[in-house]
C-alpha cells in the first residue's frame, strides 16, 4: 500500500481527469466544523423512508459485523437485530454522536479536509453512508479510503434521497437530475478503483405517513436510493 500522500495524489489526479474542480464546490464554503457546531436532532427522512433504509441495512449487513457509520448523526438506522460486533460513528458533532445509542465508538473527523480515514487496512466488515454523500467534496478519495479499510468483499452501502441542505451540497449533486444520481454514485464507486458494484435499489411513491409534517402537501414518502459495492483487494 503506497503512503497516504501518494494515495491522495493519485486520487486527486483521477478526480480531475473526470470532473471539474468546480463540480465539488459549495455555495457555503464556511469550514464544516463551524457549520456543524450546533447539533441537529432532526429526522432527515420521513418514517416510511427510514423504515426502508433500516430494512435494507438489515438485509445486506451480515450478523457479527464491525460497522463504520460514515458521516454519522444521532441515528444510524441500524436495528438491534443486526447484532453488530461494533459500530463506529464518524461525524462532525459530538452531541449528535453521543445521542446515537448504537455507537460503540465515536470519532470527530472532517472528511472534506482530510479524506484519509483514521483506521488500519481491512478493519471493517461494512461501511454505511446515509443521506450524506452529497456533502463530500472529495468523494473519490473517500470511496478509495473506504475500500482500503474494508476487509476483502466487505460492503460499502451508500443511501441517499432527494432532500438536502443545498448550501452545503456540492454543485455536481445539485446540477445532476434526481434520476441520474444513482449513476453519479456508481461512478464514485467505479472511479475509486476499489469496488465491484453489487447492487442498487430505489423505493419511490410510497404513501407519506399521516403524522409527517409534510403530509398536508399531498406528496409521497421521501424516495430512497441505495448503491452498494464490495471491496476488491
Ligand atoms: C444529513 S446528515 C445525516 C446524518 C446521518 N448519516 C443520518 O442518516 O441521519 C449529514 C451528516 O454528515 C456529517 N458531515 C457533514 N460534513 C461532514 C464532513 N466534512 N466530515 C464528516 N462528516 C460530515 C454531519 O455531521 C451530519 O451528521
Amino acid at each position: 500500500m503506497p503512503p497516504a500522500s501518494l494515495r491522495r495524489c493519485k486520487m486527486m489526479q483521477n478526480t480531475l481527469s473526470y470532473y471539474k474542480s468546480s463540480d465539488f464546490t459549495r455555495d457555503n464554503e464556511s469550514p464544516d466544523p463551524e457549520f456543524y457546531t450546533r447539533p441537529r436532532f432532526v429526522n432527515h427522512l420521513d418514517t416510511t423512508a427510514l423504515n426502508t433504509v433500516e430494512e435494507l441495512y438489515l438485509r445486506l449487513i451480515p450478523k457479527d459485523s464491525r460497522i463504520l457509520d460514515l458521516m454519522s448523526g444521532p441515528d444510524s438506522h441500524l436495528r438491534s437485530e443486526i447484532q453488530a460486533l461494533s459500530v463506529c460513528g464518524l461525524g462532525m458533532n459530538n452531541l449528535e454522536l453521543e445521542a446515537n445509542p448504537i455507537l460503540t465508538e465515536r470519532i470527530i473527523h472532517d472528511l472534506n479536509v482530510e479524506p484519509i480515514l483514521p483506521f488500519p487496512d481491512n478493519h471493517f466488515d461494512a461501511v454505511i453512508n446515509t443521506v450524506s454523500v452529497d456533502y463530500m467534496v472529495k468523494p473519490l478519495e473517500v470511496f478509495s479510503e473506504v475500500g482500503r479499510i474494508l476487509r476483502p468483499k466487505g460492503l460499502f452501502i451508500v443511501v441517499f434521497s432527494n432532500r438536502m441542505f443545498p448550501p452545503k451540497a456540492v454543485s455536481i449533486w445539485k446540477s445532476t437530475k434526481e434520476s441520474a444520481r444513482v449513476d453519479l454514485v456508481k461512478n464514485f464507486f467505479k472511479l475509486s478503483g476499489k469496488f465491484s458494484i453489487e447492487g442498487y435499489t430505489e423505493s419511490k411513491g410510497k404513501p407519506r405517513p399521516e403524522d409527517d409534517k409534510y403530509f398536508h402537501l399531498g406528496i409521497p414518502s421521501d424516495p430512497v436510493y441505495a448503491v452498494w459495492g464490495s471491496a476488491l483487494k
